[in-house]
């Protein structure tokens, strides 16, 4: 059985956001693949096939996301699904020490207040679905647990002041949004797409996009009776 569900997926042209549309589409949804290139952006549209429509979304573009909730609105009139997928390393050094402010604003302003942008703009167009659900796609070095676990891969990593906070700040925001919506039954997660092969990483991960598309698109396809507030990958619960 097809499903008739809308989703919209930001940063969508190329990598883990890419391959979400792709396995949306394959499960019958209209995916509107957000961007902000329009090269990029109708380039993917094309080789990822399905029922998938190009919408120019900047994530840090205020106007551009108002621009992207009223083309919705006046296409659609609702929406069921909102991927919150795009997002930014800062590049390196990545230590504290080394982060100039304005680099770590930028990676703020699309990791973390673009989510919070993103979703104020579509909530009215949530709230008009019957069964919404809003995944953001964290990352495992986000969780404290793991950061601060000797015993954790993650604990030899490099110092990272802007993409590691950012992550734990996108995880925090997961659960309050969890907490105010959950009497609207919208359902609320963040995600763990594990060390994915992508332009982020200079292709240095060990999984397939693919692989890191799934555990967004089961948290974006969960019941009503589904969790909502949770961390979630491949292996069930991160720990936060
Ligand atoms: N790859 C991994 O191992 C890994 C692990 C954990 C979490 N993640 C998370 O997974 C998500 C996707 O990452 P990826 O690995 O697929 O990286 P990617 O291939 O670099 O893709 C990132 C996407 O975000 C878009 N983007 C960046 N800034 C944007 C903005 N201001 N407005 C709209 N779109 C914007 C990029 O668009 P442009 O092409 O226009 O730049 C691109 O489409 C990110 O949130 C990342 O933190 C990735």
């Amino acid at each position: 059985m097809t499903d008739s569900r809308i989703a919209l997926v930001t940063g969508a042209n190329k990598g883990i956001g890419r391959e979400i549309v792709a396995q949306l589409a394959a499960r019958g949804m209209t995916v509107l693949l957000g961007a902000r290139d329009t090269e990029r952006r109708e380039k993917a549209v094309a080789e990822v096939g399905g029922d998938v429509r190009g919408i120019a979304l900047d994530v840090t573009d205020a106007a551009s996301v108002a621009r992207a909730a009223a083309t919705i609105d006046n296409e659609y009139g609702r929406l069921d699904v909102l991927i919150n997928n795009a997002g930014i390393t800062g590049g390196v050094p990545g230590e504290p020490s080394q982060l100039e402010l304005a680099r770590l604003r930028l990676v703020f302003e699309t990791n973390f207040f673009g989510v919070l942008a993103v979703t104020n703009a579509m909530l009215p167009l949530l709230r008009r679905s019957s069964s919404a659900r809003i995944v953001n796609v964290s990352s495992g070095v986000g969780s404290l647990a793991a950061m601060s676990d000797p015993d954790s891969p993650l604990h030899a990593m490099p110092a990272s002041g802007a993409y590691v906070p950012s992550k734990t700040a996108l995880n925090s925001l997961t659960v309050q949004y969890a907490k105010e919506l959950r009497p609207e039954g919208i359902l609320v997660n963040a995600i763990d797409p594990g060390y994915c092969a992508t332009d982020l990483n200079n292709h240095r991960g060990f999984r397939t996009a693919a692989q890191g598309a799934a555990p967004a698109v089961a948290l974006a396809v969960i019941g009503d009776d589904g969790p909502s507030g949770g961390f979630f990958g491949d292996e069930g619960t991160v720990a936060w």
